[in-house]
């Protein structure tokens, strides 16, 4: 203390002194440029009458400059008027693009997405073969104005958590808890509805039901952005044909453009990754598209773990050891934290020479920055896996192949860990077939399931794809781009908490960890496309070689007939003994 206080003293003292030496060493710049510059300085401390003066005086021709309004100089306490709480309704309508509602195309693609991932997420949970309905339409006479419908077979909505759901910002049940998921801030849906409250001035209406005996529940909510509250507009109870299950409804502005980065390719991808659901979808042009489950069965269930020691904070840690239901420090670490057994407790407390029946809420913070160490220091095995629940090497072929190509492959990676998280990569090829042979291979990204559209280039599943070497497995590459050739590379990353590089939820964030285990899984599949491609090309090349020869047999058969003076039977038996020995020859 008694040194910072002495270091701090320096810097104070030191700071006078410069400060004359400025004054000094103005008069004595002399370059013009320096000149003119203090001039202006000066000018500009000097009263505004005698200023513009000064300013006719030197340039006359210029245009009269308007007096300059004398700064305004506020005060602390002036300034403490203003300072207040900020609303993080208000924060993300001001910053929507922070959320991915930048423009109308991105905006409606989004809201569907956030609507959809509850939906699949819920059913889920509730162990439900979801069902989905999805319809987007165009409302009459006002242009560039939608409807999106998403209705669902879950397990519904408590009435009395409707309000908070859908008209308050950081509201859910994800967020406090280590288990894969599609959703995890509890911002989604609020914010969807949010912003077609700002486009278009319309609450957001849910119909939800928990039991086929319950009655359903009708709302229309508004957000009053400035408390971040719920503003319920309309709660009736209605007569529904869903025996259980939520439906929303977003009057929002928004635009609808098929191809790349649509909401049907939003869809595709959806089906594909997620071969246990049903869609039934609309389109704004009435088009009504089904896609049909490939399987029954859900996808194994994923278990809520406890955060693991070595991903812990100092920050987080002092809070749990104040907020523990433990009665010591060593009970604490057993029961808040995975994998420390009764013995990894007792190391990591005498590593940091602490009690083990020391009182969690009496450690002070340089205690807990000796067990943080501790921790670090200790062996704890790697988190418990079954908070994963992956897709499957089996349905990821399932799903490629609703892509037309003539090889397919796929690898499931075991488990492993960034920041204390455990994270799974998948990873699936599609080759050949109907798939254009010129450009760039197309990539299709997903995080726990939900495919990512946007923000590619910032995704650290495009930099493993470009990072690797796809020469060698016979894909065109130059330099560090994305390989060339007919082929769709998947690449999935399942993680109880995936490292978004924004709210918007697109790009995933480059932790060395996973960009080398996406490599990794990459590598394998591309041994075995390269396999695949080596002895496609073989056999194209023994096809061509047989072509040519082919060719010849009928002037060898022609010249062999003068020469042996045959008839045309003759001549027909020559023919197909040569063809009948290039045909055996054959070697593929
Ligand atoms: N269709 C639905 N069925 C059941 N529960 C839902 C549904 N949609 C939302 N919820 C509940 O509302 C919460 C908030 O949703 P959301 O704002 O999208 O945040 P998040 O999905 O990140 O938790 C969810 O955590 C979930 O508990
Ligand atoms: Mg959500």
């Amino acid at each position: 203390m008694a040194k910072k206080k002495a270091a701090l003293g320096k810097k104070a003292r030191s700071a006078r002194p410069r400060k004359k030496s400025v004054a000094k060493r103005k008069p004595v710049s002399k370059t013009p440029a320096k000149r003119k510059a203090a001039k202006r300085q000066a000018t500009r401390r000097k009263p505004p009458a005698k200023k513009t003066t000064k300013a006719k005086a030197k340039a006359p021709a210029a245009p009269e400059p308007t007096p300059e309004k004398p700064r305004t100089r506020e005060t602390a306490e002036s300034m403490s008027k203003r300072q207040r709480d900020i609303s993080i309704s208000e924060f993300f309508t001001k910053n929507r693009h922070l959320l991915g509602f930048d423009n109308p195309r991105r905006a409606l693609l989004t809201t569907i997405k956030e609507a959809v991932d509850n939906s699949l997420d819920a059913c889920e949970e509730a162990g439900i073969v979801p069902e989905i309905l999805i319809e987007v339409k165009p409302i009459p006479n006002q242009p560039d104005r939608f409807t999106v419908r998403v209705r669902d077979n879950g397990p519904g909505i408590v009435k009395k958590q409707i309000p908070n759901i859908f008209g308050k910002l950081l509201y859910g049940s994800k967020f406090h808890r280590l288990k894969m998921a599609r959703g995890q801030q509890g911002i989604g849906i609020s914010a969807a509805g949010m912003y077609g409250q700002l486009t278009t001035g319309q609450p957001v209406r849910i119909t939800s039901r928990t039991a086929p005996r319950k009655p359903a529940h009708y709302y229309e909510i508004t957000i009053d952005t400035q408390k971040n509250e719920p503003r319920i507009q309309k709660d009736d109870e209605i007569d529904w044909d869903n025996g259980h299950g939520t439906m929303v409804e977003i009057d929002l502005e928004a635009k609808y453009q098929k191809g790349r980065q649509s909401i049907d390719e939003y869809i595709d991808q959806t089906a594909i990754a997620n071969p246990h659901v049903s869609i039934a979808y609309t389109t704004p042009d009435g088009e009504k598209r089904v896609y049909q489950r490939s399987t029954e069965d859900l996808p194994p269930e994923a278990r809520e773990i406890k955060p693991h020691p070595y991903g812990v904070e100092l920050g987080i840690l002092i809070k749990m050891l104040h907020s523990t239901r433990s009665r010591t420090v060593k009970g604490c670490l057993q029961a808040d934290f995975s994998r420390v057994s009764s013995r990894v407790a007792s190391e990591i407390l005498e590593k940091a020479e602490i009690a083990e029946r020391a009182r969690p809420s009496r450690i002070a913070r340089g205690e807990a920055d000796r067990l943080l160490q501790a921790i670090q220091n200790t062996k704890v095995m790697n988190p418990p896996t079954d908070c994963i629940s992956p897709i499957g090497e089996e349905l990821i072929l399932k799903g490629l192949k609703q892509i037309e190509a003539d090889f397919y492959t796929s690898v499931t990676r075991s488990p492993s860990v960034y920041r204390g998280n455990p994270f799974l990569v998948e990873v699936g090829i599609a080759y050949g077939g109907s798939l254009p042979e010129e450009g760039s291979v197309k990539v299709l990204r997903y995080a726990n399931r939900v495919p990512l559209l946007y923000q590619q280039g910032a995704c650290a599943i495009t930099a493993a794809v470009s990072e690797t070497s796809w020469k060698s497995y016979g894909l065109a590459q130059s330099g560090n781009n994305l390989p060339a050739g007919p082929a769709v590379i998947l690449v999935h990353l399942a993680s109880v908490w995936v490292p978004f590089t924004s709210e918007s939820k697109e790009a995933i964030a480059h932790y060395p960890e996973i960009v080398k285990d996406i490599k990794l899984a990459l590598q394998e599949c591309g041994r075995r496309m390269s396999v695949h491609i080596k002895r496609r090309r073989r056999e194209h090349e023994a096809a061509k070689k047989r072509d040519y020869i082919s060719s010849y047999i009928p002037h060898i058969s022609n010249a062999l007939r003068n020469i042996l003076d045959l008839n045309d039977r003759g001549e027909r038996k020559i023919t197909r003994v040569l063809t009948d020995v290039l045909e055996k020859s054959r070697k593929l």
